[in-house]
Order: structure tokens, then C-alpha cells, then sequence
């Protein structure tokens, strides 16, 4: 079942192309994942799944009645606005203070219920906000960098959080990710994007193809070698319109992927 669906979705802001011609779904269940440079419409595409963006061209589609979860990238909290974490995430459904306690202990912060929520640090506020989707028992989990300000632990402990809440409760998580190593084999499906889709497809699948290596390669590297990747497509230009695929199209990868394979024909 399709929970939310883009289909040729293109948002234009202050005259650029921001998201240009993008299909997507999420189905029940799912875990997915969208990976990308800094200014690729990442956020942006989250944003008009969510209807929080109008599109300019092309449509979204949720299923009615969606229960979403979310997680904005940025959240600004007034540092002047007197409210501890235990009534934010009685905000804007009323929960149970053992309900309550229960979700902060699971997302790592056990104990901070009693604090003022512009008190927390970085990682704290992180790991409130997930428990505070976490108990609004979503249908999907959407998490913009759900894992900024975490520490490595704390990142690991975030994607086992993820599976398992998703074992029990069959809730469908898309995010938005850096940490391509832990990515790879915590997701069902990876989505890069730069502007429009590059390519996407299952973890297993993606890996056993030849671009797989160009694209996510292995270790560190690999992370070079995604970005180096986009990059080499040159978006600069408000007007560049080369780029108009909606899918993974193919092209050649494998001579951008790192300065070893420059020049070399496969
Ligand atoms: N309201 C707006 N007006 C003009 N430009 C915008 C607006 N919103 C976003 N943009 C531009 O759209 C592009 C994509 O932004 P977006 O925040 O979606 O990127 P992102 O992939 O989430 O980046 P990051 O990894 O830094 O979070 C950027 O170039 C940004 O400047
Ligand atoms: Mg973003």
C-alpha cells in the first residue's frame, strides 16, 4: 500500500530549479532513505511530501487520514519560552507521564522530563523530538537528519531504535542521511538525489551493480566518490535543464568515481 506518492514533482524557488521532475512512493513498512549534497532539495522534497511545500509542477499525493511522524531538520526554540520537555510532548496530544517517560527512555534521554526544553543540548533535543513522533504512533516516521548531533553511539543506537520500532509496529520510515556506511544496511531503499532522482534502488541490488561501486564505493571513500558523483553533474546554472530524468538512468558513474578510475573504460 502506498502511503505517499510524487509523481513529476517540481518545486521552482526565488527563479531556481529547486526539485525537477521527481517520482517517488513510500510504501507500509518500509525504511528509505534519501542521501545527497548540502542544497540538493532534500529537505525541500521532505517539506512538499508533507504539503508543507506547494509544488510548481506535478503532484503529491498522501493517503487520507496519513499519520506522519516528523522531524523537522531545524526546529527554533525560543530560549525565552518557559516549557519542560514532558509538557512538549504532551503537545498537541495529551500523554500519560508513564507513556511519556517510557518514549524518552527508549530514544536514550531517560530523565529529562522535568527539564526546560531550550535547556537541552543538541543531541538531547534530537532524541525528544523522535520521541515525540515516535508518540503520536505514526503510520510513517519522517526525519529530516534525524541523526545531527548525535554522537557514534548515539547514531547506532538511533538506527537500531528505527528497526526495531519498525518490527513491532510496521511503521514506514523515510529520512534524510549522511552517515552513508550506516545507510547502506539500514535501509531498504536508497534514493540519491541532487536536484532530480540520480538513482535509487535496494541496498542488495544496488550494491551487486557496477555503478553501486561508483556511487557508494566502500568506507570513506565511497562517501567521496557519492559526492564527487554529484558534483560532476554541474547544477550550477538556475537555467540548466540537462538533467531532466525522474530515475536512475544509467549513465556512465564509473569514470567519476575516484581519481583511480579516472580515465578508465570498464
Ligand atoms: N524558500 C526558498 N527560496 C529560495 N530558495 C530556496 C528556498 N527554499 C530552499 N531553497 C533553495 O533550494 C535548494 C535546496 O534546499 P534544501 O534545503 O531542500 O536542501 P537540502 O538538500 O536539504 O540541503 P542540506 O543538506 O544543507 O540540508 C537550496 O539551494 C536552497 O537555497
Ligand atoms: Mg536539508
Amino acid at each position: 500500500m502506498t502511503l505517499v506518492e510524487a509523481s513529476g514533482l517540481t518545486v521552482r524557488r526565488g527563479g531556481q530549479v529547486v526539485l525537477d521532475n521527481v517520482d517517488l512512493a513510500i510504501s507500509a513498512g518500509e525504511i528509505v532513505t534519501i542521501v545527497g549534497p548540502n542544497g540538493s532539495g532534500k529537505s525541500t522534497l521532505i517539506r512538499a511530501l508533507i504539503g508543507l511545500e506547494p509544488p510548481s509542477a506535478g503532484s503529491v499525493r498522501r493517503r487520507p487520514g496519513l499519520g506522519i511522524g516528523y522531524v523537522p531538520q531545524r526546529l527554533h526554540i525560543d530560549a525565552a519560552l518557559p516549557m519542560t520537555v514532558g509538557r512538549f510532548l504532551s503537545l498537541p496530544r495529551r500523554v500519560a507521564p508513564a507513556e511519556a517517560s517510557g518514549a524518552l527512555e527508549r530514544t536514550g534521554v531517560p530523565g529529562v522530563a522535568g527539564r526546560q526544553i531550550a535547556a537541552l543540548s543538541g543531541g538531547q533535543l534530537q532524541r525528544v523530538l523522535l520521541a515525540r513522533a515516535l508518540l503520536s504512533l505514526p503510520e510513517i516516521l519522517i526525519l529530516d537528519e534525524p541523526t545531527q548531533g548525535l554522537d557514534q553511539p548515539g547514531t547506532a543506537a538511533f538506527y537500531r531504535l528505527i528497526e526495531e520500532v519498525r518490527g513491532e509496529t510496521g511503521v514506514a520510515v523515510l529520512m534524510v542521511s549522511h552517515d552513508l556506511h550506516v545507510v547502506m544496511s539500514a535501509s531498504d531503499r536508497v534514493i540519491c538525489l541532487n536536484r532530480h532522482v540520480c538513482c535509487e534502488g535496494a541496498p542488495k541490488v544496488v550494491s551487486a551493480a557496477p555503478e553501486y561501486r561508483a556511487l557508494f564505493g566502500l568506507g570513506t571513500g565511497g562517501a567521496f566518490a557519492l559526492y564527487r558523483h554529484v558534483h560532476d553533474h554541474a547544477h550550477d546554472g538556475a537555467g540548466d535543464h540537462e538533467h531532466h530524468h525522474g530515475h536512475y538512468h544509467g549513465h556512465d558513474h564509473h569514470g567519476h568515481a575516484a581519481p583511480a578510475h579516472e580515465g578508465e573504460d570498464a
